[in-house]
């Protein structure tokens, strides 16, 4: 599939069947990441890749709704950058979570971006910190949002080039 053909192709994956990913596709996931361009080159990504159930169970926890498909997923890699390193943290932390998300659906799988940054879970805690805590994330290490990863347990329609906004688009000026 071309490289077009396949941002048309990917759509966010809510549900998961319980086949785990192999570990040869979960290393290509990860290598997309690190592959990823960064401020200044800074590569301040720090992943935690979570496969164990309860604790996946336990990060869907960190927000009241919209992190739902946590629970379900094979696996999911919690994006975090060392603002210590990055001056541009949000950023290096996207396009890493954007690369991994093509990646996958190169490889057939479905992914979701779970947003943490700038939520809060049930009890008012910052989602962050609620990831930070229950994962040893160091301070420093920002946590921008988390992506789910599974094989698709359902199916979505590419997206319609025919719909695109291009009025959106200025050419020269506003
Ligand atoms: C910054 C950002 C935050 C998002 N947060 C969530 C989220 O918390 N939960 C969720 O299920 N989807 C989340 N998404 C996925 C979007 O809902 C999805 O990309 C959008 O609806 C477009 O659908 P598509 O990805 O299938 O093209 C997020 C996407 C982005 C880029």
């Amino acid at each position: 599939m071309s490289l077009h053909d396949l941002l048309i192709h990917r759509r966010s994956i809510r549900k998961y069947t319980a086949e785990p990913v192999s570990p040869d596709d979960v290393r290509l996931i990860l290598e997309a990441a690190l592959l990823a361009p960064s401020s200044k080159s800074g590569r301040a990504w720090q992943l935690v890749v979570v496969e164990d159930r309860p604790t996946l169970e336990a990060l869907s926890q960190c927000r009241p709704s919209g992190a739902g498909p946590v629970k379900d997923c094979a696996l999911a890699v919690v994006v975090t950058v060392d603002e210590t390193i990055s001056g541009a943290w949000v950023e290096d932390a996207s396009i890493a979570a954007s690369y991994m998300q093509l990646q996958a659906a190169d490889l057939g799988l479905g992914s979701c971006w779970i947003q943490v940054r700038g939520r809060f879970t049930a009890d008012d805690t910052p989602s962050d910190h609620y990831v930070q805590e229950l994962l040893g994330i160091p301070e420093t290490c920002s946590v921008l949002c988390m992506v789910t990863i599974g094989h698709p347990d359902e199916t979505r329609k590419p997206q319609d080039v025919e719909k695109l906004k291009w009025e959106n688009v200025h050419i020269g000026r506003f």
